[in-house]
């Protein structure tokens, strides 16, 4: 098989991957994806940064193994605690979910709001992005640690939900913010809760567009475009993958094939 029919590997803590797995199929159809969810050790956003370090250094080096030509972090934490320790030591490209957001957040909106994982938000990643881009913007982020947890029970329509998605956006909706970041792509998932929460003027951005915007820029200057139609995506999770295959149907349309694979053997 030549290089550019190779797959694209996209990884995630968990099912928050799917949002730009789903953003592949649309703006990349013919891209063949290899899929990994770390669901044993999730969620990622209460870890420490060497772990999430160590996390990502053993999801690369086994994707470099199964011949990927390119990795999308599909995972705003391993992108703002790992991304840029990791990227030189492996020989593919790896692509991060928060500069492109960063990007969309800054021309869409003045005054923006991020929700994230506590790891992320700790980090500062998406404000130092932001002011990078565009000094100018304001930006006030929020850590939510119940959200992933909530989303991989699958109590997203939980009244439970509703209530904790009133603490977290309270802050920022005092704040007068007219753009919201999606910052983990779990959150997406979400939507329907956090719109019944927000005001209506305040729009939203989804990491997934925009990182797939910029994997479909960087494939066409490699020259790494698939030239033929895709195969079928192969899962694989590090947990139990008849549960991720159950949780997963309801934004796939249909039971993926999972298999487990253990990055540590
Ligand atoms: C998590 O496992 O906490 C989610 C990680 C992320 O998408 O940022």
């Amino acid at each position: 098989m030549t290089k550019n029919n190779s797959r694209i590997g996209v990884f995630d803590s968990g099912v928050g991957g799917l949002t730009v797995l789903r953003e592949l199929y649309r703006q990349l159809p013919n891209e063949s994806i290899l899929y990994f969810a770390d669901t044993a050790r999730l969620p990622y956003g209460m870890r420490s940064p060497v772990e999430i370090v160590q996390f990502v250094r053993e999801i690369l080096a086994w994707m470099v193994q199964q011949n990927v030509k390119m990795v999308v972090m599909a995972c705003n934490t391993s992108d703002a605690l790992a991304l840029e320790v990791v990227r030189s030591e492996f020989p593919i490209p790896i692509l991060g979910l928060i500069l492109p957001a960063g990007r969309a957040a800054v021309r869409q909106g003045r005054r923006i709001g991020v929700i994230a994982t506590p790891a992320t938000a700790a980090s500062n990643a998406y404000r130092q992005a932001m002011a990078e881009i565009d000094p100018t913007a304001q930006v006030w982020q929020v850590g939510c640690p119940e959200f992933v947890p909530l989303i991989e029970q699958n109590r997203i329509h939980d009244p439970y939900t509703y209530e904790v998605a009133r603490q977290y956006l309270t802050p920022l909706i005092e704040q007068k913010i007219d753009t919201l970041v999606y910052g983990c792509t779990h959150y997406p998932h979400l939507e329907p809760v956090l719109r019944t929460v927000l005001p209506r003027s305040v729009q939203l951005v989804d990491p997934a567009v925009h990182i797939v915007a910029a994997t479909a820029q960087e494939l066409d200057l490699l020259g790494l475009k698939s030239d033929c139609p895709p195969s079928p995506t192969q899962f694989a999770v590090s947990g139990c993958p008849q549960q991720f295959a159950q949780l997963a149907i309801q934004w796939l349309g249909c039971r993926p094939l999972v298999e487990q694979v253990d990055l540590t053997a």
